[in-house]
């Protein structure tokens, strides 16, 4: 894939903006931009990279958590007499346990706690009990030898069983998670009865696992009455203030660390009730303790996208203007909620002009693992629906279907009262997309081949943040040699925030970054940072990190005009000299500063300014895929993927490379083959908690052929940086690209997703009937 021309800069040409202009967008980068392999590529490789899970501590125990091996059922009698005589076994939590009983876990904002052990199991793997030994095979066996006696009770495991009468009920309340969350703008009804076509449709999709590298854990340790916690997280701060609320114990005793984690996708915005246990057993120990999930586990109870059932209609006119919208939304986020439900809707309240939106969301409760907020929670699900549907009513009206949504691109964000996005470049993506990936020519060849089809397809959308702020504060040091430390609160999910965020250090103070030493993510050594989540971690904390090295640079102009009286505008910071603008030969080399070598070290601190009032920020992105599929097996093959993205300015090319690309592969396995199987109307047990039963793509099932294209309308109102994220959009209109190439291959719907080969052939031999 060749790289856009503006984003790889050939030829560096430094225009630090003056002091005085700042902060001026950039106009040409030397190091922004370009591709940049990370900087701590070396440690990643090589495993001198130390991740939570890699921890191991003297005099460590090993904890281990007994769950619920049923959907649903209330514990008669639980005795762990036996366990606690086991060699090895130093410490036994029961529900009824006192340093347990009165523990609460807070699920999500507005919910109730819940008891942190429970005698009542709502889903599969609710936590009963935990044990610390000194070995995790002789935790594994104390867990065994618990003596425990269920009454087991029949479970609810789909959203679409949970209101029937007779459901069982899953909280005394019944199955209802509070009224339907409702939208309205305009006149449905006029709407539809001014549209030329109308159509309605139901669509499904399936339970999504996030299943990151790394999995879930901890090791706990306490020193007196202060807690360290080495985490795998997406944010230290907000931990350190959920450990900090839930064990009762001051911010300034709680430390969390995640210098290097490996992937959370949403799961790991916040902790697990098994860290919390961890953390209890390590106290009653006086140990340290280590408490990571098996896979298993966090299949069942680390989060998932919620499933979802959708009914949508829509009005157009020959035209192609949309007239009106209706959605209603099935969905659950199993027995509670731990966050990322809902949102389903958002696209089709926000993505096309309409003037006529009704929405309506229920959420039930189902015997199941609670969700967490997962890559752009429920865009991809209302993307799915949506994006089918606009290609639908394309067919209908004998339209192209990147036609019909041009006729529909707003300039201002509906839902939030008219206001102007800072920049929208939903056309663009569309238009520069199709082009690049040869669209008019793709949709008009052949589409079959004996019994194998060719289709293309496509989906757009936007996502609902583009960073944001305040807070966020950093801290860049330039010491006396001139070597630069980056000191950030913000954790780097694998993503790159570390490399990136040193870039933008190195773009203001003129140096390499591969020499800029970064801490991150650490509660005890850096400052407050929001969790890496929302797609914004590069544009909520890139300004911030700007300001901080612009005020270091600052520093050192002042002393070198100081110094040598010089004009502080005719001064620029590079290749660690102060260099004259009107005269090269005029070179201060920052170890020569005298202020520098007198304070030894220069501080600079940043902060995280608001957006711009009265402005929305949000990326926007459109998707398109080439298809082939087996119409005697069903087999889907996608042959080529092109993602083009306007996510404001590119920081560095290749990891947001590797943004599109990851999320990409994502959507392709929610599209054909990921989704949580319960064993509806039996136990309600998940029948495919593990990797070999639960598909997620692997290279061989992504296209090598994947490009990305770089939409940047240079957005300088959004921030001092111009990024808005891409994190997320990467992995929304995805599946409904592959739903809609599927549809272009063999003329007909499958709507029920993942699009399993299965589905195809039932399709194909339906309409085999029909003809
Ligand atoms: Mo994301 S679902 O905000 O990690």
């Amino acid at each position: 894939m060749t790289p856009d021309k503006k984003y790889w800069v050939e030829e560096p040409v430094p225009e630090t903006p003056a002091p005085s202009e700042y902060p001026a967008p950039w106009k040409n980068t030397e190091v922004v931009g370009t591709r940049l392999p990370r900087i701590d590529a070396y440690e990643r490789v090589s495993g001198t990279a130390v991740f939570p899970s890699d921890i191991v501590l003297p005099n460590m125990l090993y904890g281990a958590v007994l769950r619920s091996p049923h959907a649903h059922a209330q514990i008669k009698k639980i005795d762990a007499a036996a366990a606690e005589a086991m060699s090895g076994v130093q410490a036994i939590l029961v529900p009824t346990s006192p340093e347990v009983r009165d523990v609460r876990w807070p699920l999500y904002r507005g919910a109730d706690p819940v008891p942190l052990l429970s005698e009542t199991c709502r889903f599969e793997g609710e936590p009963i009990a935990a044990v610390a030994a000194e070995t995790p095979q002789q935790a594994a066996d104390a867990l065994r030898a618990i003596e425990i006696e269920y009454y087991v009770l029949p479970p609810v495991a789909d959203e679409r069983d949970a209101l029937a009468d007779g459901a069982p009920a899953v909280h005394d309340g019944g199955n209802r998670a509070g009224d339907p969350d409702r939208y309205q703008r305009g006149d449905v009804e006029a709407g539809f009865a001014a549209a030329e076509v109308v159509l309605e449709r139901s669509y499904h999709m399936e339970y999504q696992i996030h299943a990151p590298m790394e999995l879930h854990g901890c090791v706990a340790q306490w020193d007196g009455n202060r807690l360290t916690v080495w985490e795998s997280l997406q944010g230290a701060f907000s931990i350190q203030e959920q450990y900090a609320r839930i064990l009762g114990l001051p911010l300034a005793n709680v430390r969390v660390v995640n210098t290097y984690m490996g992937g959370g996708f949403g799961s790991k915005l916040q902790t697990s009730r098994a860290s919390i246990l961890a953390c209890l057993l390590a106290k009653m120990t006086a140990r340290p303790v280590k408490l990571f999930a098996t896979r298993e586990e966090a299949m069942l109870v680390t989060g998932n996208r919620p499933g979802v059932d959708i009914r949508l209609k829509a009005g157009v006119t020959k035209e192609g203007a949309l007239t009106a919208l209706e959605f209603s939304g099935l969905s659950s986020a199993g027995a509670f909620s731990e966050g990322g439900a809902g949102l389903n809707d958002w696209l089709v309240k926000d993505l096309y002009t309409c003037a006529n939106v009704k929405c309506e969301n229920l959420l039930v409760h189902i015997n199941a693992g609670p969700c967490r907020p997962f890559r752009a929670p429920g865009h991809p699900q209302g993307a799915w629906a949506l994006e089918q549907m606009m290609d639908d009513l394309a067919v209908a009206i004998g339209m192209d279907p990147i036609e019909l949504r041009l006729k529909n691109v707003p300039a201002v964000s509906q839902v939030r009262g008219g206001q102007p996005y800072t920049t929208t470049g939903l056309k663009q993506c569309m238009v520069e997309g199709a082009e690049k990936f040869g669209w008019k020519i793709a949709r008009k060849a052949p589409k079959a081949d004996g019994h194998i089809r060719r289709g293309v397809g496509m989906g757009a959308c936007l996502w609902i943040a583009g960073g944001g702020g305040p807070p966020s504060t950093i801290i860049v040091k330039m010491y006396s040699d001139g070597s630069v430390n980056l000191n950030m609160g913000a954790s780097d999910l694998g993503t790159g925030t570390r490399t990136v965020m040193a870039m933008v250090v190195a773009e203001e103070l003129g140096i390499d970054p591969a020499g800029i030493q970064v801490e991150n993510a650490d509660t005890g050594t850096t400052q407050f940072a929001t969790s890496s989540g929302g797609s914004k971690t590069v544009p909520t904390e890139s300004p911030a990190v700007r300001e901080a090295a612009y005020n270091v640079k600052k520093q050192l102009l002042e002393m070198a005009a100081d110094e040598h009286d010089l004009d502080i505008d005719d001064l620029m910071l590079t290749g660690g000299a102060v260099v004259s603008r009107s005269d090269p030969n005029a070179k201060f080399p920052v170890t020569e500063l005298q202020g520098l070598r007198r304070r030894r070290v220069v501080v600079g601190i940043g902060y995280r300014g608001p957006n711009p009032e009265g402005k929305v920020v949000n990326p926007f992105a459109a998707q398109f895929c080439e298809v082939e599929v087996n119409t005697r097996t069903g087999e889907v093959r996608v042959l080529r993927f092109l993602g083009a993205h306007d996510s404001g300015r590119v920081l560095n090319r290749l990891t947001f490379d590797n943004q599109v690309f990851g999320g990409i592969s994502m959507g392709i396995g929610y599209a054909l083959t990921e989704g949580r199987v319960l064993d509806r109307g039996q136990t309600g047990k998940m029948v495919n908690a593990n990797f070999h039963d639960y598909k997620i793509p692997t290279a061989m099932d992504v296209p090598a052929d994947m490009s990305s294209v770089v939409v940047d309308l240079q957005d300088t109102e959004c921030n001092t940086t111009g990024a808005k994220g891409v994190g997320e959009p990467v992995t929304i209109p995805t599946a409904a690209a592959v739903a809609n190439a599927i549809y272009d291959a063999i003329g007909v719907r499958v709507p029920d997703g993942p699009i399993t080969p299965g589905k195809i052939l039932e399709v194909l031999a339906g309409q085999e009937k029909e003809a």
